[in-house]
């Protein structure tokens, strides 16, 4: 009895780091700078059909008070990925989010999101939103398995090339 305890107790850790590949890295979050913005640009570009400028991300960095840019980077890999949150009353709308080609399938997007909806909670956001290309089941699959439904389709939201958005929604509890 004993004896086979302790043989689960022997391979537990690593069963637990096979499994959970995240418990193999160490990470933080913490907000985005302009000195982060050579290695987001490299992941924006490779994310997007019509990325945002590197200009653009330095103008909401100086200038927009109600913007929470974060990254995400391990200390393996640097800069896995980012996201934007805009908190505007009780409405806050994610802006970006992307994570690193060879990164992804690892939950990092899903910590992102997760630390993005805490600020928005802590700003008073009562509900988040956002579009995403209707092309785009990634995003769309991502964000309906942390728990976000439809609830629009705005015709030729997008250009480069044209197409339809999706508009999702998440109702925030204060426990989010
Ligand atoms: C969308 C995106 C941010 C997801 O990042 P990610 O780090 O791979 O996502 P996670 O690992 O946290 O995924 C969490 C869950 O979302 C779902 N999901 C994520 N990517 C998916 C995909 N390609 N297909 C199906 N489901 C997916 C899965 O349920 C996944 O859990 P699982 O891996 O245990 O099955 C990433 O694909 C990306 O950067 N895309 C390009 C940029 C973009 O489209 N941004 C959104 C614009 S609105």
């Amino acid at each position: 009895m004993w004896g086979r305890a302790e043989e689960i107790l022997r391979v537990l850790p690593f069963f637990l780091i096979v499994s959970f590949p995240m418990l193999q890295k160490d990470y933080c979050l913490r907000p985005m700078t302009e000195d982060d913005l050579d290695k987001v640009m490299h992941i924006e570009l490779r994310a997007f059909p019509a990325p945002w400028t590197v200009l653009a991300y330095a103008l909401e960095l100086r200038h927009n008070k109600d913007a929470f840019y974060m990254v995400l980077e391990t200390k393996q890999e640097g800069i896995v990925g980012y996201i934007g949150v805009w908190c505007i009353d009780e409405v806050s709308q994610i802006v970006r989010v992307a994570v690193g080609k060879e990164h992804r399938r690892q939950g990092w997007a899903a910590r992102l999101l997760e630390k993005a909806t805490h600020i928005a909670v802590g700003k008073g956001a009562q509900v988040v939103t956002l579009e995403v290309r209707e092309s785009n089941a990634a995003a769309i699959a991502f964000y309906e398995s942390q728990g976000f439904s439809p609830i629009d389709r705005i015709k030729g939201f997008y250009t480069n090339p044209d197409e339809d958005a999706i508009c999702l929604l998440k109702t925030l509890s204060m426990s989010s």
